[in-house]
């Protein structure tokens, strides 16, 4: 029997507006709506997941140094911090942790801006352009690294 892995999801700035938030790019579905499919694949794969989303850069750092010790990965969409933040980089190197980063959108068919990450290299995977089912997918990866599979 598999032991119940626990993961931190977090969602980085503007993503508590989905379901409003540029649709054509974003979809209708809103952040609950992920979030309720995110806790029901886990509960069916024998794992649990946390989620948070902030529109602060600290406060989704923090959340990481709180919880470090309790999880066994990190599902991120760090929306623009993507893009921005090395010091989210370096508080998810901190941990050690495995971490996967997941996109709504194909953010290389997007702005030149979008093309570069500061978390890709030190992710286990990269999972964007599907919607929400970029984190069930991303998801599903996570727990299939963590188990070996
Ligand atoms: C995003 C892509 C980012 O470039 C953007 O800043 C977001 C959302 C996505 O999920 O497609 O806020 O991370």
């Amino acid at each position: 029997m598999s032991t119940c892995l626990k993961i931190l999801v977090l969602h980085g700035p503007n993503l508590n507006l989905l379901g409003t938030r540029e649709p054509e790019i974003y979809g209708t579905a809103t952040l609950a709506d992920i979030e309720i499919h995110l806790i029901e694949l886990a509960a069916q794969s024998e794992a649990e997941v946390m989620n948070f989303q902030s529109n602060c850069e600290g406060e989704l750092i923090d959340k990481i140094h709180e919880t470090k010790e309790e999880i066994q990965g990190i599902l991120l969409n760090p929306a623009a911090l993507t893009h921005t933040s090395v010091a989210l980089r370096d508080a998810l190197m901190a941990t050690d942790l495995p971490v996967v980063e997941v996109h709504l959108s194909n953010t290389y068919q997007r702005e030149t801006f979008r093309h570069h990450s500061f978390i890709s290299d030190i992710a286990v995977g990269v999972i964007c352009g599907f919607g929400p089912s970029s984190y069930l997918l991303g998801l599903q990866g996570l727990l299939e690294y963590l188990r070996g599979e």
